[in-house]
């Protein structure tokens, strides 16, 4: 357990977003050669399914500095072989609002993709790819705006990161733009892909009919996590299936998991490190996700108060209601960096 490491994969995240994904379906693009998803550039046949990467660009109103984003959205596109030009939607809080503010961003965009040597063409279909989509994210009936005054377990960047902890733990599968898509890639303005990839990550999905993969899977630290453990002990032992579920899948318990008391407390909590996030949207919208997700929802405190993440609620989802060993991948062929960390890589093997 690194518990340094896993803060400081906290914070970054922590300096850019939140919101609420209600916004009415009309209101998602001001692009209007933008609102479907590209299924192909170069091919007459569609692709057998729909994706996009998403990154949130900001999630409290008012300016955020783009630099970041800047530097990472190229590298995709010049280090993974694209089958297929898909959408790169940046969910924004009202950034991004006016023309001028997008049009704006798409000129230091193709700045920032010369100095990185895309070629010219490379560059239009990478901007072509670039969809704005406002997303508002609103605090929750119970918690006060002044949330810092009442001390939260975890006062930073409040209550941007604690909005952006509950949207990619579940509000994200109901957002109106990425619903209905098969897959989408999240990643985070402070990550990116830092050498030729062989493959593109959907078709990787695609080919091996995988609902889930992920770059590394570090614990997340106990005192961010409090009441998770007996959460989700008690939601399955409510839920025989995923009680069955979680079993097969090897998950495993802190000791004294039926003692009243104390179960758990303090205890690290696994994860997926969710700055790469690559999800098969139907997998996560069954009756039984959706079931499990109004029940995280109940309790606005877990998110506002206990600053619970989505990085170890994605793990406690993924082993809770997929096959792991059938439906999860390390994606570790896919050269990354985060926060310029470059994670373990592994050879590559082309589909
Ligand atoms: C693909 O995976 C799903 C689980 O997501 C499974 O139900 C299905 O049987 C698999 N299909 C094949 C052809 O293996």
């Amino acid at each position: 357990m690194d518990a340094i490491k896993t803060l400081d994969s906290a914070l970054p995240a922590a300096t850019i977003i939140l919101y609420l994904a209600h916004q009415p379906e009309s209101a998602l693009s001001l692009s209007p050669e933008n609102d479907f998803p590209v299924y192909s550039t170069s091919e007459a046949t569609p692709a057998p399914y729909t994706a996009a990467v998403v990154y949130l660009a900001s999630v409290m109103p008012g300016p955020r500095s783009p630099d970041r984003l800047l530097q990472s959205i190229p590298r995709l596109q010049k280090n993974i072989p694209w089958r297929h030009q898909w959408p790169i939607l940046l969910l924004h809080a009202g950034v991004y609002d006016t023309l001028d503010s997008q049009q704006d961003f798409l000129t230091r965009l193709r700045d920032s993709s010369r100095e990185q040597d895309l070629t010219p063409e490379a560059i239009e279909d990478l901007v072509h790819r670039i969809e704005f989509v406002p997303t508002q994210h609103e605090l929750p009936a119970g918690i006060p705006v002044d949330g810092v005054g009442d001390t939260p377990i975890w006062s930073v960047e409040w209550p941007a990161y604690h909005h952006l902890c509950s949207f990619f733990s579940y509000k994200i599968f109901n957002h109106p733009r990425i619903k209905d898509l098969t897959y989408y890639l999240r990643l985070d303005d402070d990550s990116y892909v830092r050498e030729p990839a062989c493959f593109d990550p959907f078709e990787y999905m695609h080919v091996h009919n995988k609902s889930y993969a992920f770059r590394d899977s570090p614990p997340d630290m106990g005192w961010v996590t409090e009441g998770m453990w007996p959460f989700v002990s008690n939601y399955a032992q409510r839920h025989s299936d995923v009680e069955s579920t979680l079993e097969k899948n090897g998950f495993e318990w802190p000791s004294n998991r039926f003692w009243p008391l104390g179960f758990g407390e303090g205890v690290n909590f696994p994860s997926y490190e969710t700055n790469f996030d690559l999800v098969k949207v139907p997998r996560f919208r069954t009756p039984e996700m959706q079931d499990f997700f109004r029940d995280l929802a109940s309790d606005p405190k877990r998110f506002y108060w206990y600053r619970w993440g989505d990085a170890p609620l994605r793990f406690a989802e993924v082993y809770m209601f997929l096959d792991v060993p059938q439906e999860t991948h390390r994606m570790c062929e896919l050269p990354y960096s985060h926060k310029d960390r470059p994670f373990d890589d592994c050879e590559c093997v082309p589909l």
